[in-house]
């Protein structure tokens, strides 16, 4: 795919919990081509400081507007939070592969999620509001902080399911203490992002009941374009980076 390097307008920043923010910008000609899991490079600031750009998944791609889901963890992810209607956002993009879309005959599509690891499937769930399956988004936070409401995903027909760590929303414990609502079928389809300990939880499942999935990982980048071999990580087939061969795998490549 051509990726493009553009300036986009931002249109909103928006704080939408103690800890997340969403951040939306003009970009029709992005909004357009982009599919679930494929991420962009951001180019936070306009000096050179940092100097490399910072990936971010697509949360949504409406109406000519992108959307990106953050939390500010560093320099970078905090000069977003500065952004303000009218800045101009440097955007690489769209980038990676993207998740395979479910097969028509698949009757439970489960999103599997660990904090910012929800940002790829809001543009996943708009882009299979139409598909028959039972869909649900198994999501895990630390505590109320890291939820945020989900009545978008609810309104795409996704069953929304929560756990924290200490309880304060949903189920105390893991996401994996969610595992119970995911059908034991063939056709079953997981897809997951978040944490690697938690990715690793799903694998281990998805083995044991034989199901299918895939996972969109994260890795520190430089080019992002699979250039510099940076983000480079282990999987069955060798080391292969994420930016290019990924961001997304099949589950049962993902060496933990
Ligand atoms: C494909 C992809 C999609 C992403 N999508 C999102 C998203 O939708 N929303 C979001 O908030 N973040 C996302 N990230 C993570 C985001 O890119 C990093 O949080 C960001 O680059 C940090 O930059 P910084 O300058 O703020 O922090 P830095 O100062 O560079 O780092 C701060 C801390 O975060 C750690 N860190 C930096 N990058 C990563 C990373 N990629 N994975 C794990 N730890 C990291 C550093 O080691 C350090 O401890 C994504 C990353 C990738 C690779
Ligand atoms: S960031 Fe350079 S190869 Fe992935």
């Amino acid at each position: 795919m051509k990726q493009i390097q553009n300036t986009y307008p931002v249109v909103a920043l928006k704080k939408i919990s103690p800890t997340y923010f969403r951040l939306t910008f003009q970009a029709p000609s992005l909004a357009k081509v982009v599919k679930p899991g494929q991420f962009i490079h951001i180019k936070v600031s306009e000096g050179f400081e940092p100097f490399f750009r910072r990936p971010f998944s697509v949360y949504r791609a409406h109406q000519g507007k992108v959307e990106i889901f953050f939390e500010p963890v560093g320099k970078g992810s905090c000069l977003l939070t500065a952004k303000k209607k009218g800045d101009p956002l440097d955007v690489l993009g769209p980038l990676g592969k993207p998740f395979t879309m479910p097969a028509k005959d698949v009757k439970q599509i489960v999103f599997v999620a660990g904090g910012i690891g929800v940002a790829p499937f809001m543009i996943f769930a708009d882009a299979i509001k139409g598909h028959k399956a039972e869909k649900i988004l198994l999501y895990g936070g630390r505590s109320k902080a890291h939820t945020f409401p989900m009545n978008e995903f609810r309104k795409d027909g996704v069953k929304v399911c929560v756990a924290t760590d200490d309880g304060s929303v949903g189920v105390k414990g893991r996401v994996s203490e969610l595992f119970n609502k995911i059908a034991i079928d063939p056709s079953t389809k997981i897809y997951t992002c978040g944490p690697r300990p938690m990715m690793a939880s799903v694998q281990a499942f998805a083995r044991i009941h034989g199901l299918k999935g895939e996972a969109s990982c994260e890795e520190v980048m430089a080019c992002g374009l699979g250039a510099c071999l940076g983000c480079s990580i282990p999987t069955t087939k060798g080391y292969q980076t994420v930016c290019h061969d990924g961001p997304v795998f099949d589950l049962n490549e993902l060496v933990f």
